[in-house]
């Protein structure tokens, strides 16, 4: 709840999660992608498209596909036509193709097993599901390129060929590929990639007087009317295009600089909470890769940030923080899952940045594995994964 003298009118604009109805200066963008599939409004089942979008964190790649498949769902629904947007973000499945897969098909089939099925099999259950459905389906693989890294050619290749195999019936999934760059697609092979290639997608990054706008128009939405003064907007505008013109920095910026106010008993949004903000936000880490984990990563990140807050040190052996990790466990109700699993949690959360491991040599004998908290405090990293888990669990 927003406090009565917040300068929040509803900060859940400003979640990473929030679609905004309106996307400022991605018309032409949107537009391209209404032309490519406007045969789901015209002729569903005769042919089927699949397309890249392309361009930097932060420019509104997700966005604009969520916003583009619901824009689709509600016009197919007003025309009786069946039709479904699914969303997914292969990292979450850390570009696995076989969970990808069930997900969509408990989309239709809530009780299909999650094991005993291989992607192929999954695959044509699929296929199966639509034809008995009567549906059109638009799949957008949102951070396709770790499904490429994870699963090769072959994967990407089954996906787009999967109507070759299906001669002379209804042609029901289509694709939104989200990518950063395209450097993934250079690994496969000259056939998928030309099948991939043809619809291209760009989302240039945004300019400061673009910025201007989107920031403006969630200003509008998130905070109290004159919360927020111009001169504020184009600062946090202008941290934002440093920020390779990305649009969700400026609105973190945003929401945690209205936290700094709230806390300070501002009643606006001052230049010093912009400040204090852009201090605490690393561009190195961000909240929604935070939010992306799964449980047990975020407890035993949860265990080094307690265990760096308590103890004034550099570093952690490995074993020390696994101890750590089994008293959290406790505290959440939960069974501590294994040292080698511990192990792939800490090889994944040096991927993202979040740790560095070393191996160092050991006190007593041979080798052994330290980690240190590059780049965020370990005061900030309890209270993110205190407040996330706390979400999961469905606590208040
Ligand atoms: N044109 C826009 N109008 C309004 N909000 C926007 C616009 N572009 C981006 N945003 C907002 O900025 C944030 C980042 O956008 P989005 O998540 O779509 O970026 P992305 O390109 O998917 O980035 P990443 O590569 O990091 O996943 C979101 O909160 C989104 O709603
Ligand atoms: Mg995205």
């Amino acid at each position: 709840m927003t406090s009565l003298c917040s300068v929040f009118r509803d900060e859940s604009k400003l979640d990473i999660n929030y679609i905004p109805a309106e996307l400022p200066h991605r018309e032409r963008e949107q537009r391209l992608l209404e032309e490519f599939f406007s045969f789901i409004l015209q002729c569903p089942g005769r042919m089927t498209q699949r397309v890249i979008l392309v361009g930097d964190v932060g420019t509104g790649k997700t966005a604009l596909a969520q916003s583009f498949g619901a824009d689709l769902t509600s016009q197919t629904k007003r025309k009786n036509l069946k039709f479904h947007y699914i969303h997914i973000n292969c990292r979450e499945f850390r570009g696995s193709l076989q969970p990808i897969l069930h997900k969509i098909v408990t989309a239709f089939r809530s009780n299909y097993p999650a094991r005993g099925y291989a992607a192929d099999e999954i695959l044509s259950t699929l296929m199966q599901v639509l034809d008995e459905e009567e549906t059109t389906l638009i799949v957008t693989l949102d951070e396709f390129d770790s499904l490429i890294e994870k699963e090769g050619s072959d994967a990407v290749y089954k996906l787009t060929r999967i109507h070759e195999t299906r001669q002379g019936k209804p042609q029901r999934l289509s694709f939104i590929f989200i990518m950063r760059d395209l450097k993934a697609t250079e690994q496969l092979d000259d056939s998928t990639k030309s099948t991939l290639q043809r619809n291209i997608i760009r989302l240039e990054r945004y300019g400061k007087p673009q910025l201007i706008d989107i920031l403006n128009a969630r200003v509008a939405l998130a905070f109290r009317l004159g919360a927020v003064e111009e001169d504020v907007v184009d600062l946090v505008a202008e941290l934002a295009y440093l920020e390779t013109g990305n649009a969700r920095f400026g609105i973190e910026l945003l929401w945690r600089a209205g936290k700094y106010a709230d806390a300070s008993e501002f009643s606006h949004v001052r230049a010093e909470c912009i400040r204090s903000a852009v201090s605490a936000i690393l561009p190195t880490l961000r909240r929604s890769d935070l939010a992306s984990l799964g449980f047990h990563e975020k407890l035993f990140l949860l265990a080094i940030a307690r265990y760096f807050k308590e103890n004034q040190e550099a570093y952690v052996q490995i074993g020390e923080a696994e101890k750590a990790y089994k008293v959290i466990c406790e505290e959440y109700d939960e069974s501590p899952k294994s040292h080698t699993q511990i192990w792939t949690y800490v090889q994944y959360l040096s991927k993202l940045g979040i740790l560095k491991a070393e191996v160092v040599a050991a006190e007593t004998r041979g080798r052994t594995n330290r980690l240190s908290l590059p780049s965020i405090p370990a005061f900030e990293l309890e209270q993110e994964m205190q407040f996330s888990l706390q979400k999961e669990k469905g606590e208040p």
